[in-house]
């Protein structure tokens, strides 16, 4: 089996990668290791930078410098793939909003490319597409009873309406290549998934403020350094660990049936930013500092997902519950403070 990696250094890519090598699987990671996002977060950005890609080729993975734009490029990378798992993006709503053209052309464009390549190939596709292309009206959709924090918090499913409330360039990039992998599904026949991804977390996720907030709110506790929450800290979401949605990615390898799917941690899964930080001080031994700044405008207060299609199509479901999962992650960060405190 040979699989294609599009975004292969980053946060998910690597675990793919790392999970279809260790299955015995001949795997490229083909990354442009542009990673914008990181010169925000006031960690050492040419050490985290290159961490996964070292972490990979150590591993045997094929690296591939390479821009998902370039489509000649990809078309020589996916000849002869058996699967290609697409997660290279720009994935942050400030950069979104700086640079559209720049968001446009890397989440639209290079979608359409690779979409493109598995056509020309027939080659089985998963684009990560996310679950902010609902939109942030769902704060005043669901009722106060609703969002307040249950063991059973309301999922929202894929029948839900999209793009409700305030959208930025980085909602329209997203959605715009979710609808492209329906239209190539349905006028092509590819063999191809939309993932709406709900907030991920696991080890080598260098989250920020903006991208990745538990690793965010891990890495800031392990260093010692405060922790800002916009808004009231009551806000609850659910959280998908890394392992479990590269298993979402496998299921569909082995049971491609094309359409979009929410994938997320549901409501066993939720998890309020409150329970997270106690969670994080605990795991660490210390209190964490929290800093309370205003409600974002955009930001998603509430959100767990309802997951019922992807168990009974793809007979797929998330193993890992929160707490191993930070533990995990609090390990990590813990083992590799030096990408974090040497601010460059
Ligand atoms: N992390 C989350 O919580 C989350 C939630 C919802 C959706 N998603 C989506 O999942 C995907 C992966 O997210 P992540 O957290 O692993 O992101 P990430 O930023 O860690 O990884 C993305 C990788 O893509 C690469 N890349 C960017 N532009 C490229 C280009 N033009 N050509 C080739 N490579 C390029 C980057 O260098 C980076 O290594 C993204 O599509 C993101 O929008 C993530």
């Amino acid at each position: 089996m040979k699989v294609l990696v599009t975004g292969g250094c980053g946060f998910i890519g690597s675990h793919v990668c790392e999970f279809y090598l260790k299955s015995g699987a001949e795997v490229i990671a083909y990354d442009n290791m542009t990673k914008y996002e990181l010169a925000r977060t006031g960690y050492s950005t040419e050490a985290a930078r290159v961490y996964n890609w070292n972490f990979l080729k150590g591993l045997g993975v094929n690296m591939m410098r390479a821009d998902i734009r370039d489509l000649d490029q990809l078309t020589e990378a996916a000849r002869g793939c058996d699967f290609i798992v697409h997660t290279a993006a720009q994935p942050a709503m400030t950069i979104s909003v700086e640079s559209p053209d720049f968001d446009f052309t890397t989440n639209v464009v290079g979608t359409f490319n690779v979409l493109s390549v598995a056509r020309k190939f027939d080659i089985p596709v998963v684009y990560c597409s996310t679950i902010h292309v609902y939109g942030n009206k769902i704060n005043e959709m669901l009722t106060e009873e609703q969002t307040r924090f249950t063991r059973n918090p309301v999922g929202v499913d894929e029948q839900h309406p999209t793009m409700q409330g305030m959208i930025t360039p980085l909602h329209a990039s997203k959605m715009a290549a979710e609808l492209y992998v329906r239209t190539f599904i349905e006028t092509y026949q590819v063999r191809a998934a939309g993932f709406r991804l709900t907030g991920l977390y696991g080890p080598r996720q260098f989250g920020g403020e903006d991208h990745g907030w538990v690793a965010n709110f891990a890495i800031r506790t392990v260093m010692g350094w405060p922790i800002t929450i916009y808004g009231t800290a009551k806000q609850v979401r659910d959280i998908l660990y890394a392992t479990d949605v590269v298993a979402a990615f496998h299921a569909f390898y082995e049971n491609p049936k094309p359409g979009i799917y929410n994938i997320g941690g549901g409501s066993r899964n939720s998890i309020s930013l409150l329970e997270c930080i106690k969670a994080l001080g605990e795991i660490v031994g210390r209190e964490p500092v929290v800093k309370l700044g205003q409600a974002r405008a955009g930001d998603l207060w509430y959100f767990v997902c309802e997951i019922e299609k992807a168990k009974r199509e793809l007979g797929w479901q998330p193993k890992v519950l929160p707490g191993e999962g930070i533990e995990n992650l609090v390990s990590w960060i813990q083992e590799n403070t030096q990408l974090f405190a040497d601010k460059d």
